[in-house]
């Protein structure tokens, strides 16, 4: 079953640039999806309050004048008409809906939705009938939704049963009490928590399938068939909570932009053959400010089905071909290699696959991000890749097999930038240090290791004291001039293993890149439970006599702190000594230009093509 994307039932609502509207109906959908034996539902909702004016260019519609928390910006409050208006669109959109043959739709009273803010005391302070009684507009457009659709389509319900904000928003119980009332009036019925994307579509730091207290208490508390709704990724997950009653239906949405052949592979009894979802929201955010079209980090096609050719085609004339390198761009190369149809071999100098995402994962909270490495490892073996770890391609080589008719795709990765400023103390990238914890075996063992003898001792912190970041001789000071995973995480390991910790970072808050995937406050709060001090606004200039240099990004003001090491989390360089050496073949990822997970599958799919039709 499909549910679209919630489409605005009233042209006051643009929340974002690429909202769809009701009125424009969903003939493609149905047209892509119908055929494959697919339910077609549609989602409808309106924004309300958390829309966005910029694109209408008039004021948001909500019940109150409370401006949303992300915006700040004052809606009006609804008067009757708009009320009337709302309901029509409600009615119209799910009439369209049928009127096209859809199977039925899902109505939004999740957590970017003006049903919620109306059900919500955080946000409805109304005095008349909508506000004395807070379910009545929900109440309402169920029925006129019904009467829109007939009876012999399915309506479905996504209602937040806990908005997380127990001081005045909707708390589990009133939540549970609204689902109750309105049962009878729907299908099915989706709890959903929050009233942002952090709540709702948490990244990776909370543990999947967060909905399954919520969603058992909903079933026991309505008796109407209940979808389980948040991070279930893993189909035996999905599976588990069929058969112990939590769920009736199970919602699975980042697990199938990441694999959307998640359903033909359980179907054909290989759940294995699922590729997994990191949950790290890399690339789904609908609202990212930069606004590109929704992709997926491992599935790069998701989002460009009808700009990219994938799957690919088999080419006529199979090939031997040769990748070197055994991160995610080069296991991309050669699946896409294999699929095509060629012989592939595949050359790691290391002693493990993975490249960055080996060392990614090694990051406090990360883990996940190491998930893509064994299914890629085991679509290689199944396609017949042959993987030599421990082998290092040089130049003649390359000669040699391209003498030999090969085709050969480079993607040989990064390395770490030399530190932007002199330093008496050890400064080591955050992929190195990673690395070294790796082979040390633990957090603490590495960072003795690398502050040396005589040092440990000195800089650990008693037991329990875990707020000062001062201590003579010195905190390791974590340098993050991005603000994405890494430093925070890289932050709250070293704070975890006892040390004194100082995150440094120009920007005004630290991870300010993790606005995008939800994790800005979630990972602020952590650092400030870890004790980690952060040093805002500031850029690390010199280490001089164990004492770091920190300049403040504004007014440049420096001021010194004690440091033992520093973890460099600043970008890194491309490990392109090969490439440049015969810069004639195809390169992806890193090696071109050291980025994201996504680049690097893309890249590596390309590269791919491009290395075969030479
Ligand atoms: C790209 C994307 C678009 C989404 N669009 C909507 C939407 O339009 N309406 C909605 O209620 N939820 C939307 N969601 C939230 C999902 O329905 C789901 O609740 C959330 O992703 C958590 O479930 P998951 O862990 O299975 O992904 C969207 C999620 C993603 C990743
Ligand atoms: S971008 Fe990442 S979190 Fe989002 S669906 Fe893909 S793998 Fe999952």
């Amino acid at each position: 079953m499909v549910v679209t994307e919630v489409a605005s039932v009233h042209d006051s609502d643009w929340p974002y640039e690429r909202a769809p509207l009701a009125a424009s109906g969903w003939g493609g959908v149905l047209a892509a999806c119908r055929p494959h034996g697919a339910l077609v539902l549609a989602g409808i909702g309106h924004a309300g309050g958390q829309g966005s004016s910029a694109h209408r260019r008039e004021a948001l519609w909500a019940p109150s004048r409370v401006p949303d928390v992300v915006s700040r910006e004052v809606p009006m409050a609804v008067e009757q008409p708009e009320i009337d208006a709302l309901v029509a669109g409600f009615a119209a959109a799910a009439a369209l809906a049928a009127a096209q043959d859809l199977d039925g739709v899902e109505v939004d009273a999740g957590e970017f939705s003006v049903l919620r803010q109306f059900l919500s005391g955080l946000t409805n302070r109304r005095t008349d009938g909508y506000g004395t009684d807070r379910t009545r507009l929900l109440r309402e457009v169920l029925a006129a939704v019904r009467a829109g659709l007939g009876d012999d389509r399915v309506l479905g319900l996504r209602l937040s049963c806990d908005e997380m904000a127990p001081w005045g928003g909707i708390t589990p119980d009133e939540g549970l009490a609204t689902a109750a009332a309105v049962a009878g009036a729907v299908d099915y019925l989706v709890p959903v928590r929050g009233g942002a994307m952090a709540a709702s579509r948490p990244d990776l730091h909370v543990a999947p399938g967060f909905g399954t207290r919520l969603c058992a208490a909903a079933r026991r508390a309505t008796g109407a068939p209940t979808v389980l709704q948040g991070g279930v990724v893993d189909p035996a997950a999905a599976r588990a909570a069929l058969d112990s009653g939590v769920a009736d239906l199970v919602e699975m949405t980042r697990a199938q932009i990441a694999d959307p052949d998640l359903v033909a592979h359980v179907r054909a009894g290989r759940p294995d053959r699922v590729r997994p979802c990191t949950l790290s929201n890399q690339r789904t955010a609908v609202r990212d400010p930069r606004n590109p079209v929704v992709s997926d980090e491992v599935e790069p096609s998701a989002g460009h089905e009808l700009d990219d050719e994938w799957p690919p085609p088999v080419d006529p004339v199979p090939r031997d071909a040769l990748v070197v390198g055994g991160g995610p761009a080069g296991l991309e190369a050669a699946r896409t290699l294999a699929l095509r149809g060629h012989r592939v071999r595949l050359v790691e100098r290391g002693p493990v696959l993975g490249g960055a995402l080996h060392w990614a994962a090694a990051v406090h909270g990360r883990a996940r991000m190491g998930l893509p490495v064994p299914w890629w490892a085991a679509e290689l073996r199944r396609l017949g890749v042959v993987v030599e770890l421990g082998v290092e391609a040089t130049p003649d080589d390359l000669d040699a097999v391209e003498r030999a008719g090969a085709a050969v795709v480079l993607a040989t990765g990064s390395r770490p930038a030399p530190p932007a400023f002199d330093s008496d103390r050890p400064v080591v990238a955050a992929g190195e240090f990673e690395a070294a914890v790796l082979s040390a075996g633990s957090t603490p063992a590495a960072l003795a290791d690398l502050t040396g003898p005589g040092f440990r001792k000195a800089t650990m912190l008693p037991p329990g004291f875990r707020n000062v970041a001062f201590l003579n001789p010195g905190a390791v000071v974590v340098r993050d001039p991005i603000g994405d995973g890494t430093g925070v995480g890289i932050a709250e390991q070293v704070a975890a293993a006892g040390w004194a910790t100082v995150l440094v970072t120009p920007d005004q808050v630290a991870g300010t890149q993790l606005a995008r995937t939800g994790d800005l406050a979630p990972a602020n709060a952590r650092l400030a439970r870890a004790g980690v001090a952060r040093e805002l606004r500031s850029t690390v200039r010199a280490v001089v006599d164990g004492r770091a240099v920190l300049e403040h990004v504004w007014t440049g003001e420096g001021r010194t702190l004690d440091c033992a090491l520093v973890l460099d989390c600043g970008h890194r360089l491309p490990a392109d000594a090969l490439w440049r050496a015969r810069p004639h073949l195809s390169r992806a990822g890193d090696c071109v230009a050291p980025r994201t997970l996504y680049e690097a599958v893309l890249e590596g799919r390309r590269a791919a093509a491009a290395a075969v039709s030479r």
